[in-house]
């Protein structure tokens, strides 16, 4: 990025939105950045955040890194014990790993070893995912009390059972490593085919959660900086993931046995937009799957779901097809939409009326969720595949819609009323307490520090915001930054971001007028509240208690 020098500030290409003259400013002074452009803004915690698709302990280690510095000792103990806590299970795991590695070259593994072979692991793929065996049930504990691990430690890392006993003993084992690159569980492959579950997976730790992690993000980012993907294929299994990068595709991750999260799919969003669903061939149809991928698409990606031949999964289709016929399925792969429709035709017999109209009314709900262009394609595909007219999927879908909103309109009129109401009174609080917090932030000469309190606000980034000033204008070591501000609120930037602009919304002439005018709403509106409140206690108050807030409601009455 290309940043010009302009008086104090820095102009740029927005890194944002895509434009040809700057309109991305950074402000040196206040420390944080701003585009004029898309309206986005923050400090160098949520550009690394937005821009390099970290979390926010991401970007702070990143930051640290950067400046050489150690983080700062956490002052929680709390927090202190779950960390050194963590520490240790990841440590465990870290050794665990080691020793079912090693255990592969040594005789009890020439079951696993041959196991691999016959499924076409090569020695390099073993290696790359650190794959291992364990032996049996005991050996482990043995070999990590050795190194000295604490029994509860191997516990906790769920490595093994309270009385000892390795989980996974006498399987195949497959490390599963987080981005960071730390083992953070396994999963457990057995060798013999009438042993029930077939994969068994490290029990839920402080560290594991099968629910928010996928396997392979390690190897994936990896390849990531010279292979730049912009798309993931994501599987099912193990064994998928394993086969697929065997053959030369890299960029793919798989859930573990279970259907996927908000988090999984947001996960995958931080580092591509595209993403080829690759389920096994029988569940296209599910409404797991269905679900899956509409979440997919919620958290932003673009969704293409690719068909495998009945029966088979991708590690079959390497096997069988090898690479080339993988990556022609991946060509031949549906979008989301489409895919949907293509589903809903091949449960209908379209050789009859009756299954050509139920194939049609079935796509109904799914047309209504597209917009108009989308609409229109969609439809034309519905009528290419029913025989019916455009115009007459059309006017389906208008009274489908018109049905559905009438539906929801009967309910809610009344609620409406009353809830519009309330949100104007509410929209109208907000925008004044932006206003005198920004009027705050700017430090504007008509403000006086002791003109309110934190009390005055109830939106959770409003207080922080006043706290943050209030407590540097106290102190007097520094004076207030605005890039601070979106510390305070890492995952509410565009609230921060409303305070900072909205004293610009008004002329500077207009300012300290509208300001005391908010000050007079925003006493009156905290005043009935405490009015209230009184009420409310004294039904129940007695004695010391009761006196004084009887005093105080006679003053608060007397201001009026
Ligand atoms: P699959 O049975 O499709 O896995 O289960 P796979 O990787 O293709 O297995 P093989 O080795 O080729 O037969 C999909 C995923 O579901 C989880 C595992 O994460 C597996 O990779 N799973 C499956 C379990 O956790 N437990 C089970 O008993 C089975
Ligand atoms: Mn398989």
């Amino acid at each position: 990025m290309y940043l010009q020098k302009k008086g104090n500030k820095y102009w740029a290409c927005c890194p944002f939105h895509s434009e040809k003259t700057p309109s991305f400013v950074v402000n040196e002074d206040e420390q944080y950045y701003h585009c004029f452009g898309c309206g986005k803004s923050g400090n160098v915690i949520t550009f690394l955040m937005e821009h390099e698709r970290m979390n926010y302990t991401e970007a702070v280690e990143a930051l640290a890194k950067e400046a050489h510095m150690e983080l700062p000792e956490e002052e929680d103990p709390e927090i202190r014990i779950r960390r050194a806590r963590i520490a240790k299970i990841i440590a465990a795991n870290k050794a665990a790993a080691r020793f079912f590695y090693t255990s592969l070259k040594t005789e009890a593994a020439s079951g696993a070893v041959e196991y691999m072979e016959k499924r076409n692991i090569s020695p390099e793929i073993r290696v790359a995912f650190g794959m291992g065996y364990s032996p049996d049930g005991y050996s482990l504990l043995r070999a990590m009390e050795k190194q000295g691990f604490s029994r509860s430690t191997l516990v906790a890392a769920g490595l093994v059972n309270e009385d000892g006993y390795d989980p996974l003993a006498k399987r195949l084992i497959i490390p599963i490593i987080n981005a960071k690159g730390e083992v953070i569980g396994f999963g457990g492959r057995t060798l013999d085919k009438d042993i029930k579950p077939k994969y068994r997976n490290t029990k839920g730790t402080p560290v594991f959660d099968k629910r928010k992690n996928l396997f392979n993000v390690n190897l994936f980012k990896k390849t990531q900086a010279d292979e730049k993907h912009s798309s993931i294929v994501l599987t099912e299994g193990y064994m998928d993931v394993i086969s697929l990068y065997q053959a030369g595709i890299h960029n793919v991750v798989a859930s573990m046995g279970t259907s996927l999260t908000t988090e999984q799919c947001e996960e995958i969003r931080r580092y591509v937009s595209e993403v080829y669903v690759c389920f096994d061939g029988d569940a296209a149809g599910q409404g797991a799957t269905w679900r899956s991928l509409d979440m997919l698409k919620e958290a932003g990606l673009e969704v293409s779901v690719m068909s495998l031949p009945d029966g088979m999964d991708p590690d079959d289709v390497i096997n069988k097809m090898g690479a080339d016929g993988f990556r022609q399925l991946m060509k031949s792969a549906l979008p989301l939409t489409e895919f949907k429709i293509r589903t809903l035709a091949a449960r209908q017999n379209l050789n009859t009326l009756r299954g050509r109209e139920n194939f049609a009314l079935s796509t109904l709900p799914v047309l209504e969720a597209l917009d108009p262009i989308g609409r229109e394609t969609h439809i034309a595909l519905v009528s290419e595949l029913s025989g019916l007219s455009k115009d007459s999927i059309a006017n389906s879908l208008s009274d489908y819609r018109a049905g559905n909103a009438a539906r929801a309109g009967a309910k809610h009129t009344v609620q409406d009323a009353d809830t519009a109401v309330k949100e104007n009174v509410n929209a109208a609080n907000l925008n004044m307490c932006r206003f005198v917090l920004s009027s705050v932030v700017e430090g504007k000469n008509y403000v006086r520090l002791g003109d309110f309190t934190e009390e005055f606000f109830t939106d959770p980034v409003h207080k922080a915001i006043y706290g943050y000033i209030a407590e540097r204008i106290e102190k007097k070591d520094r004076p207030p930054v605005k890039g601070d501000l979106f510390d305070l609120a890492p995952e509410n930037t565009e609230e921060v971001n409303a305070v900072i602009t909205a004293v610009d919304k008004l002329p500077q002439d207009k300012q300290a007028d509208y300001y005391a005018a908010c000050l007079t709403k925003m006493r009156e509106k905290s005043r009935k509240e405490r009015i209230a409140e009184i009420t409310g206690q004294l039904k129940t108050a007695e004695g010391d208690l009761k006196s004084r807030l009887e005093q105080e409601l006679l003053e608060l009455l007397k201001k009026h």
